[in-house]
């Protein structure tokens, strides 16, 4: 699974910000989801995206009559979770830590300081050529 991160400067923000990364880290265990409409999904984490959204293999759907449904593959709108059940062996603290470190330390920042440092030192070559502009 690719751990990296990828989504709109939104969803980075939640990432950050929320416990998006809690969630985003049970991605490849068996979760629960309780829905909004009283019924619930059980089944392997795939992803996780940057609204919440989710999605699972081998899942069991389970009806508010208590009706279990099989399915291959679900996709869960953010809008419909109620609660995402942490499961008991999983360490809360830990695994935040342990998604933030992974996202900071897959950012590019070598290449983005290049880039940064390069167009400070064209900023300041323009605002060369302006002033001396102004001094003819
Ligand atoms: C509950 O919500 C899920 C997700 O939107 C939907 O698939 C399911 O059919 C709904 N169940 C009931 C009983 O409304
Ligand atoms: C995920 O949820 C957001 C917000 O509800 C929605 O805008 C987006 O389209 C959803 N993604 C998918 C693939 O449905």
């Amino acid at each position: 699974m690719n751990p990296r991160f990828i989504g709109t400067p939104r969803e980075k923000f939640s990432f950050f910000n929320t416990l998006l990364c809690l969630v985003k880290s049970l991605q490849g265990q068996c979760v629960t989801v309780d829905l909004r409409n009283d019924s619930y999904v059980c089944g392997l984490l795939l992803t996780v995206d940057g609204f919440m959204n989710l999605s699972f293999s081998t899942a069991v759907y389970c009806d508010p009559q208590g009706n279990e449904f099989f399915f291959e593959n679900i996709f869960v709108q953010c809008r419909n979770i109620r609660y995402v059940h942490i499961p008991e062996h999983v360490s809360i603290i830990n695994n935040i830590k342990n998604e933030v470190a992974k996202e900071v330390r897959n950012k590019p920042t070598g290449r983005a300081m290049d880039k940064s440092r390069k167009a400070k030192k064209a900023y300041n070559q323009h605002m060369q050529t302006v002033a001396s502009l102004h001094r003819h």
